[in-house]
């Protein structure tokens, strides 16, 4: 099936103060947090915000923050030997995301969210096992996330306004590896 939007047909970078883009997703909390609030947080190092964007009209097309996170997980991941497993494990929380209102529910979302997998994946400078997210709490945001692999991280969280969520990256990369190895 033929995407009625290729996300990498747009530019891709990270906020700087200087950017002034159109935005609106509209959620005002998510709008006004990439107008106003990205670069100050960017400037006291809590989140970093990139986005893909199109040159000509000035337009962001779909954005992202993310901050470095941690999880504890029970059961403990198995996929080490029994005496080197941890009690936390590393994670990048997605802390804010948004596509730009003219361009949703039309896969540009779950490509973004793709390509936040391989970035964290094959440009990470450090460690990263999991992705999180604290997702709003209403039926379509959340089956967007479980459509994208995530999982709920408790049920305790289930009549709170956001509930944390968590994405595996190994298996993924696992799967890339094979992808990469068979070419
Ligand atoms: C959530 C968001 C990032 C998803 O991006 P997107 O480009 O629209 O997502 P995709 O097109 O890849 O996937 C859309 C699917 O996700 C679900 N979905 C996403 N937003 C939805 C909504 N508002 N209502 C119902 N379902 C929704 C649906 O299953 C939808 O599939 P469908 O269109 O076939 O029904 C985007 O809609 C957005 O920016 N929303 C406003 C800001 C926001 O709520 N951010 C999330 C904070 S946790």
């Amino acid at each position: 099936m033929a995407l009625e939007y290729n996300l990498f047909d747009y530019s891709f970078k990270v906020l700087e103060a200087q950017d002034k883009y159109e935005f609106d997703c509209g959620d005002d909390d998510l709008t006004e947090f990439f107008r106003e609030d990205a670069i100050p947080h960017k400037k006291a190092l809590i989140g970093v915000t990139y986005f893909f964007y199109d040159k000509e009209s000035k337009t962001a097309i779909a954005f992202f923050t993310v901050s470095n996170d941690a999880i504890r997980t029970d059961p403990f991941i198995n996929d080490l030997p029994e005496d080197k497993r941890y009690r936390f494990y590393p994670a990048v929380k997605i802390g804010r995301i948004g596509v730009n209102k003219e361009y949703q529910r039309r896969d540009i979302g779950t490509q973004m969210m793709d390509f936040i997998k391989r970035f964290f994946i094959l440009e990470n400078k450090t460690g990263c096992r999991f992705l999180t997210v604290d997702a709003y709490n209403k039926s379509g945001i959340l089956k967007f996330y479980k459509d994208n692999g995530f999982t709920f991280y408790t049920e305790k969280d289930m009549n709170k306004q956001t509930r944390t969520m968590k994405y595996d990256l190994k298996p993924y990369s696992d799967k890339m590896k094979g992808a990469y190895a068979n070419r």
